[in-house]
Order: structure tokens, then C-alpha cells, then sequence
């Protein structure tokens, strides 16, 4: 990658989303590479000031505690900016409590956005689409051709609907765009103490309270770990890269089984507590996840650089270096 002729550098970067937990590496990385000013919009639902602690002092950083759903706000922030990554959502559970919130998060803001992008000619936006997308893919290890028609959650329905969106925007208006399909991010910044933190988090508090960690069906369900710092190192490659109208699967193309995943934490952990296995109840349908990340390898350099061993050991320290803060 260039960096001497890169996108970055000197641009207004808009990053909705920016105080979570992988908007908050992304711009920790956009830093890095000179650009005129990064803006932030996010309305703290998930995010915190916590996560920003390392940036938010930057004179090149402007956060703004606000709502995507906020339409004027949305535009003063948009019109002055060269790019976008657009990152703010709900989770999946979250949609599935309350699709009506989902609606106004994932659909129409995203909508406004497309529709602000083009009047302010946008030079390019790099979207936070999923793996959810696809449902229980067709093949595994699984190509972006697959088909969406699986798809089974409103979270997945909103995600596919904004990579349509884009495209279609891309189509009849010339607004550039990627669409980058993540799968199972975790590393330091992951929710902890939220409605919906994920099974890594919920195992790490069991090691902590020393008592036996749950598994939600037989085990066998399989997860695609990305790290985040990996995935924010995507979403530069795609800002950078001369790629449009494409979407890639952000995945490290490795199946891991929770059994599998939970035998490395307590591992890691030096914990010898035994998993209790009790019935499944997750809004999420799919049993397997395998990303073919062949695409993004080829046409945006993607390379994860953090095998799942040593991402889980950062996220472990980084785990219980914050809760015995909390405690003291
Ligand atoms: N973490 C994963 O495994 C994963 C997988 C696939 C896709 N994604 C997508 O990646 C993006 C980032 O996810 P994340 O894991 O960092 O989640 P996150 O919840 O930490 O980040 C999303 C941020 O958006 C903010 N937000 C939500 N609604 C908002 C609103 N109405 N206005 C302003 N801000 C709002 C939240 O406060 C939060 O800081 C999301 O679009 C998510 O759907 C994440």
C-alpha cells in the first residue's frame, strides 16, 4: 500500500459509529496516516469515552455525541467531509427486541446517508455490513457470491438492504462505496458489561466469578474470528484501495467450534472450570461460519496478522486488567 499517495491524508474523515469498539481501532489507524480531521458521531448507546481515551484529545479529532437519526445533524456533519465509514447499529439481538429502533438505526439513517452522500459527492464510503447476510451459507469456506436467501434476522435484512442500497446509489449516482461483510470480531473494547455481550465476555466473567461457563447448545457451532485491529486495517485498505461496487468477506478463514474456543480461553486462563451445556436460545439461527477471504486478500491486501491464540490472550489481559480497576 502507497501511503505517500493515500486517500487519507489531508481529507475530513466522518466515522458514525466511532466510539465503539472497532470504530474507535479505526480511527486510532486512520490517525496514523495525516488526515485533515476525523469526525465522530455516536450517540454513546454502546460506545463509550472509554474507548476513545487514546484520541479523543487529538486536535484532529472532533467528536460529536449525537444521533445518526438526527437529520440535520447527520448533514452538518456529512457536508463537510471527504469520506465515510458508516459504522453506527444495532446489534442483532437488539433488532430483534425492538425492530422498530432497528429501522431507524439500520434502514432509514443508513437511507439519509446514502441520499447526503450524494448531494455532498461523498468520494467514497466504506460500509459495516455482516456475515449475517448470508444466512447459513451455501458453501464453506464461504464466497461472497453466495446467495442472502437464508437470511433469517431483521439485523441481517438491514445489513443486505444497505449493501443494495449502495450499490444502487453507485449505479444511478456514482457514489463510490465498499461493503465489508465482517464475521466474528472480538479483542480488547468488546462490550462487557452491555445487554448483549458475547460469549468470550460471558466466559471471561465466569472464569473471573470462578464458576462453570455456559455453552448454549452442544458446542459444535462454529464461529470465523477476526481481531479487531485486523479489521480496522481493512476498512483503511478499502478507504485506500481504487476498488468500488464490491463487497468482501472480513473473516480469517479458520472454523473454530465454541468447544474449541472455550478449551483456548479457559486454557489461556489457566482455568480448569468445566462448561455446563444448556439449550440453545440465540436470536442468531446459524450454526457455521468459515469466510473465503480470498477476495479481499486479492483486490485490498487484506492479511489478518493475529492468530485467534494470541488475539485471546490480549483480549484476556486487556479483560481483567479493566474489571480489577472496576473492583478496586
Ligand atoms: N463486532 C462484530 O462481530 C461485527 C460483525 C459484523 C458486523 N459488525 C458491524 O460493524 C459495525 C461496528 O460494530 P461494533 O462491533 O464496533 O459495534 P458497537 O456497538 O461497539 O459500535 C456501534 C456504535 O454505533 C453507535 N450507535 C448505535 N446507534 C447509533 C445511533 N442511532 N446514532 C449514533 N451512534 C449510534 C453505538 O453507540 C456504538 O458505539 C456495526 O455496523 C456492526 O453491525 C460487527
Amino acid at each position: 500500500m502507497n501511503l505517500d499517495k493515500n486517500r487519507i491524508s489531508g481529507s475530513v474523515i466522518l466515522v458514525t459509529g466511532g466510539a465503539g469498539f472497532i470504530g474507535s481501532y479505526l480511527a486510532e489507524e486512520l490517525l496514523k496516516h495525516s488526515p485533515a480531521k476525523i469526525v465522530i458521531i455516536d450517540n454513546l448507546i454502546r460506545g463509550s469515552l472509554e474507548n476513545m481515551k487514546g484520541f479523543i484529545q487529538n486536535p484532529l479529532v472532533e467528536f460529536i455525541e449525537g444521533d445518526i437519526n438526527d437529520e440535520i445533524l447527520l448533514e452538518k456533519c456529512i457536508s463537510g467531509s471527504d469520506y465515510i465509514f458508516h459504522m453506527a447499529a444495532l446489534r442483532i439481538n437488539a433488532c430483534a427486541a425492538n425492530p422498530s429502533e432497528g429501522f431507524d438505526v439500520m434502514v432509514k439513517s443508513t437511507f439519509k446517508i446514502a441520499e447526503l452522500s450524494r448531494k455532498y459527492k461523498i468520494k467514497k464510503l466504506i460500509y459495516s455490513s455482516s456475515a449475517s447476510v448470508y444466512g447459513y451459507a451455501q458453501n464453506f469456506p464461504t464466497p461472497e457470491s453466495d446467495n442472502p436467501y437464508d437470511n433469517q434476522t431483521f439485523y441481517g435484512a438491514a445489513k443486505l438492504f444497505g449493501e443494495q442500497l449502495f450499490r444502487s446509489y453507485k449505479h444511478m449516482f456514482g457514489l463510490d462505496y465498499i461493503a465489508l461483510r465482517y464475521f466474528n470480531v472480538y479483542g480488547p473494547r468488546m462490550d462487557t458489561d452491555g445487554k448483549y455481550t458475547e460469549v468470550m465476555i460471558k466466559w471471561l466473567d465466569s472464569i473471573r466469578d470462578d464458576i462453570p461457563p455456559l455453552v448454549y447448545g452442544d458446542g459444535s457451532t462454529t464461529m470465523d474470528f477476526v481481531y479487531v485491529k485486523d479489521v480496522a486495517a481493512a476498512n483503511v485498505a478499502a478507504l485506500i484501495s481504487d476498488v468500488s461496487d464490491e463487497s468482501f468477506n472480513i473473516g480469517n478463514s479458520i472454523e473454530t467450534s465454541l468447544k474449541d474456543l472455550l478449551d483456548l480461553v479457559l486454557k489461556i486462563n489457566h482455568s480448569s472450570l468445566k462448561p455446563v451445556f444448556i439449550e440453545s436460545n440465540t436470536v442468531n439461527p446459524v450454526s457455521r461460519r468459515l469466510s473465503d477471504n480470498s477476495k479481499a486478500k486479492k483486490l485490498l491486501g487484506f492479511s489478518p496478522k493475529v492468530n485467534l491464540e494470541e488475539g485471546i490472550k490480549k483480549l484476556s489481559e486487556w479483560y481483567f486488567k479493566k474489571t480489577k480497576t472496576l473492583s478496586q
